[in-house]
């Protein structure tokens, strides 16, 4: 009889474990060693390639960095900046923020106009908007302290994609079609992509061909001093704006401590600030981990409740809290203590939504939606990079130098211009991430890597502007709580909620009527229409058995490639 009861009580036991563990059948491409999932298939390749020649994950991160810039130059870059999370085998983590900065001429009203308002465009577009670039020192910076191979064999190949031209694809061609106007606008009628490209033809890119090549002989001097930082900053300044080739010649990437927390058996690893990413999502995790969510069921009217409540409250203190570290005081002892998190939460209920008025004040109206890109790279000693990067908007500030061949960011737009007035995706910033000569604007940018049970689980991130940190977050909990494979994980449908506007975004077509009229009837504000999509999350998770499941998002031309 005994051994009867302790056949079914270990048989539930391992039904138990088997259950929580569970771990989803992967739909994404699998691969034995070695990933990388970036926006185009072309980046990814030029990363598994460096690895296959025996270069690790951070010599990809600075190739797929490069082709991105080639590829996809609506977001990819070496004239915007970013973050990249690493976690090595032996289990060190890291992170380097290679953010952009403020110009020493910028101030804090300089966007404002004699009476005190901002002036629309300032920000945004052209040569005023541009910040100090800081993806070439990024990469410089990561090659120097990990790379394996030589920097001249990483850029090769990208030189080499440059020179013989990348093909079209349908999303790019229509996304070049809609800017078309506006890059002339700002650019002139003779510049490179007042040219119609279609789907299917190939764009080559000489002139960066060039520069890179510039770069791969001189390292970081090869972009911020001699002849690349004197064409850069001229031209900057020809149009207006403010950098110098002083600000150039002192921008450095800072090695920072990345911000860790628990979530149940999980350790989340992911960027502090001058993003805003990890402690945000920190807060979101702590909110709701008193709670069962995953007997909630995945976008349940539950689940949706306390997610969007946490957030709420999250993106409220973002607001107001964040900035450069190097510059403000934040108090993330007290943002990240367990009592304050469960205070903020203790008038939830599921009965009704809390009003964003009740947490803090202000009416605010989102915009346009924007672009940056994320990659994440496994390589096959397990070591695992988590990169996001970004010009800001689409095409960044569209300013384009022909000579150099790349766009220039309008990452100057992320500072508060002015304290209550929204950024372009919304944000309602304060004093912390007010304009200061050199000072780096905050980021939502959420590059992330996942230890489960201490080993290595997922690497993840996504564009998506204030949407980032929701999506990624959003992404963690579908693989763990709601049990799917990487690929579905990446694919599901998206909801978001940022304090202000006191909204929640869906993503159109992925949730039934009758669960927004629920939502409705507790108070929420729901929008559907405001954006077709939310993030484009591109993501790794290690199997059981050690193989890699790539998780490319559907809503691009994303690609996992791997060996
Ligand atoms: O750093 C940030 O938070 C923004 N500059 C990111 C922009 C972005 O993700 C646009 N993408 N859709």
């Amino acid at each position: 009889m005994n051994r009867i009861k302790f056949i079914l009580t270990l048989t539930i036991f391992v039904i138990f474990c088997s259950c929580k563990d569970n771990p989803a059948s992967p739909t994404g491409i699998v691969t034995d060693k070695a990933m990388v999932v970036s926006a185009r298939e072309e980046a990814s390749k030029i990363g598994s390639d460096i690895m296959q020649k025996g270069g690790n994950a951070f010599d990809a991160m600075v190739g797929t960095q490069l082709a991105l810039a080639v590829s996809y130059p609506r977001a990819g870059n070496i004239s915007g900046g970013g973050f990249m999370v690493y976690r090595n085998a032996n289990g060190e983590i890291g992170s380097l923020d290679f953010r952009e900065k403020a110009p020493k001429s910028a101030y804090r009203d300089m966007y404002l106009d004699s009476l005190g308002n901002v002036i629309p465009n300032m920000s945004t577009l052209g040569a005023t908007s541009v910040g100090v670039p800081g993806s070439v020192a990024g990469i410089i910076e990561v090659h120097k302290k990990f790379g394996k191979l030589p920097l001249k064999d990483i850029f090769e190949p990208v030189i080499v994609m440059a020179e013989n031209g990348v093909i079209v694809t349908a999303k790019q061609a229509e996304m070049l079609d809609n800017y078309r106007e506006v890059f002339i606008k700002v650019n002139g009628d003779s510049t490179k992509f007042a040219s119609v490209y279609k789907e299917g033809e190939v764009i080559k890119y000489p002139k960066l061909a060039q520069t890179l090549r510039t770069i791969a002989e001189k390292g970081r001097d090869g972009f911020y001093k001699g002849e690349v930082a004197q064409k850069l900053a001229s031209f900057i300044q020809a149009n207006g704006g403010f950098v110098t080739e002083e600000d150039l010649a002192n921008y450095q990437a800072v090695w920072r401590k990345p911000i860790t927390f628990k979530y149940r058996d999980l350790n989340i690893i992911s960027m502090g600030p001058p993003s805003s990413g990890g402690v945000t999502m920190n807060q979101i995790f702590e909110m709701i981990e008193p709670y069962d969510i995953s007997s909630y069921g995945h976008n349940s009217e539950k689940t949706i409740q306390l997610f969007t409540e946490a957030s709420r409250r999250a993106y409220a203190d973002r607001n107001f809290y964040l900035g450069d570290p190097d510059f403000v005081e934040i108090p993330l002892d007290v943002l990240l203590e367990d009592n304050y998190m469960k205070q903020r939460m203790s008038d939830f209920s599921f009965e009704k939504a809390t009003k964003s008025e009740d947490v803090s004040h202000g009416e605010v109206e989102i915009v346009e939606s924007m672009e940056t890109t994320h990659y994440s790279i496994v390589d096959t000693d397990g070591n695992a990079v988590s990169v996001t990067t970004t010009l800001n908007g689409n095409f960044g500030s569209k300013l384009y130098s022909d000579e150099l061949g790349f766009f220039l960011n309008n990452e100057m737009d992320d500072f508060s211009s002015k304290a209550g007035v929204p950024n372009m995706f919304g944000l309602v910033g304060a004093e912390a991430n007010s304009i200061e000569a050199e000072k780096r604007m905050l980021s939502s940018m959420t590059p992330t890597i996942v230890e489960r049970d201490g080993n290595l689980w997922m690497v993840v991130g996504t564009p998506g502007g204030s949407t980032i940190i929701t999506a990624v977050a959003q992404t963690i909990l579908n693989g763990y709580e709601f049990k799917m494979s990487m690929q579905d994980a990446v694919n599901a449908p998206r909801f978001h909620h940022q304090w202000l506007p006191d909204m929640v975004i869906f993503e159109p077509d992925g949730f039934s009527p009758t669960l927004i009229e629920d939502l409705k009837s507790k108070g929420y504000i729901i929008n559907e229409e405001r954006t077709p999509i939310i993030g484009k999350v591109d993501a790794i998770r290690v199997l059981s058995n050690g193989k890699l499941e790539g998780g490319a998002d559907k809503r691009g031309d994303d690609a996992a490639v791997g060996f």
